[in-house]
């Protein structure tokens, strides 16, 4: 692929009153990781396929486990909770995905060889200690760079079920703590601050796993019950919510009239965005609505807005938004008013400091917007921005979703973008230019 792309024009009227994005990354990689500790042949319909993907399936491979992946189907043979193949001198390569690293980590618990985990240039600056500290509390030892990758873990046999107070909102953490919690005997109980909850809905829905939670004012209360075989198991993966809000961004501010993205997960911890931009004004609704096990699924309606207004956000909403701040920066930019949200500390602990490159994308558009106490931003919005200098996207360590929003703003809000590193977009969405081309983008 070149080595980047210029966008001159705004997308105006699309070729096309449907789309659908690919299969949700969250549901793909919980999918490879849980069904290869399951018990014989489980089918994946619609699991996405990128690098965070495949490169979760490539380190599922080299711990033994058989995969087969052609067009959208993919097929795991489990091995069952403790069959996983360990050898000595294994390196496991977690490329971006934050997730796979983690997660991987909690499968390992009960490796008897010393395992070492590395990554990309951006995922080894992430903070590996949320996981490190409970998945050692299970019995593991790690060896870490100060808590951040490359790590060696070192696990046990003699594993033990633990009580967790998760802190930071993080499903991955949480979800590290109950996959872990599969490989003991007896009950580990996590209170956790709200998160993405798919692996509590897959543990209970799909691999009936001894799961209890409950949700108590701040807090939710999870108890596992571990030691139990995962029978085999298929899943129809619904689209991703967060590819999904690329194009729900580019329709509010386009003129195109409407745009409908079917099949796509609703689950309420991830529907964030569409709660603060109907907030906004937005009329964004879901139609055909259907509970796929145990997941909310249907198709989103969104239509053009030009009367967007700026919102006060409380913190309540952000661990449900967690991925998709910076397009709600960008529509925060366009609508009328001063904007402004809170303790995003995470969104900094991302791909990339995502935090600070919205502020740098919003004043290269000469928004004027400021950082706040308590990891906040504030936003100075414009009803009638629109761009007509040039912009450079460079060295943003190929963040997926720094380059998506780049060519969500060019389109919208017009300029001339020069984007390095088109290939980002790998990570999570490969078709992401290609859908752009079909609603009538022109982009080469
Ligand atoms: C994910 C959880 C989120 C999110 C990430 C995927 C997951 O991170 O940002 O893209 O699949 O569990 P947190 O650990 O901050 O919740």
């Amino acid at each position: 692929m070149s080595k980047f792309i210029i966008i001159k024009n705004k997308i105006n009227l699309f070729k096309r009153k449907y789309i659908s994005v690919p299969g949700d990354k969250s549901l793909s990689i919980r999918f490879i990781l849980l069904s290869s500790l399951s018990k014989g042949k489980c089918i994946a319909y619609n699991l996405l396929k990128s690098d965070d993907t495949l490169d979760a399936i490539k380190c599922m491979k080299k711990l033994g486990v058989k995969i087969n992946f052609r067009k959208s189907r993919c097929e795991v043979f489990g091995k069952g909770l403790f069959g996983l193949k360990y050898k000595k001198n294994l390196i496991l390569d977690a490329g971006n995905s934050g997730t796979t690293a983690r997660l991987l980590c909690s499968v390992l618990i009960d490796t008897n060889y010393p395992i070492k985990i590395i990554g990309d240039r951006s995922l080894m600056k992430r903070d590996m200690d949320r996981i490190i500290k409970p998945l050692k509390l299970f019995g593991a030892k790690f060896r870490h760079n100060k808590g951040k990758l490359p790590i060696i873990i070192s696990g046990t046999k003699q594993t033990k079920p633990i009580n967790f107070i998760e802190n930071l909102g993080s499903a991955q953490c949480k979800s590290a703590v109950m996959i872990a919690a599969l490989k003991t005997f007896g009950k580990t109980k996590i209170k956790s601050l709200p998160s993405r909850n798919h692996t509590e809905i897959m543990f209970k829905n799909v691999l009936n796993v001894p799961t209890k939670f409950r949700h108590e004012k701040k807090y939710d209360f999870i108890e596992v019950e571990g030691k139990n075989e995962i029978n085999s198991f298929n899943y129809k993966i619904p689209g991703d919510i967060s590819s999904a809000s690329f194009f729900i961004v580019l329709t509010l501010l386009s003129k195109q009239k409407n745009l409908i993205i079917k099949n796509v997960n609703l689950n309420p911890s991830r529907i964030g965005i569409i709660k603060i931009f109907n907030k906004m004004g937005a009329k964004i609704k879901f139609l055909n609505k259907k509970r796929y096990k145990g997941e909310l699924v249907g198709d989103i309606f969104v239509s053009s807005n030009n009367k967007l207004k700026a919102i006060n956000l409380d913190s309540s909403l952000n661990s449900s938004a967690i991925d998709e701040f910076l397009l709600i920066f960008l529509v925060a930019s366009k609508c009328s008013g001063v904007s402004s949200f809170k303790k995003l500390s995470e969104l900094n602990k991302k791909e990339s400091k995502r935090l600070d490159w919205g502020i740098k994308i919003l004043k290269m558009m000469d928004i004027n917007v400021k950082k706040t106490k308590n990891d906040g931003i504030r936003i100075w919005g414009d009803k009638n921005l629109k761009l007509d200098k040039n912009y450079k996207i460079k060295n943003y360590l190929k963040d997926h979703r720094i380059f998506m929003v780049s060519v969500i703003a060019a389109l919208s809000l017009g300029g001339n973008w020069k984007i390095y590193d088109p290939d980002s977009s790998n990570t999570s969405f490969p078709t992401f230019l290609k859908i752009l081309n079909d609603l009538g983008a022109n982009i080469k």
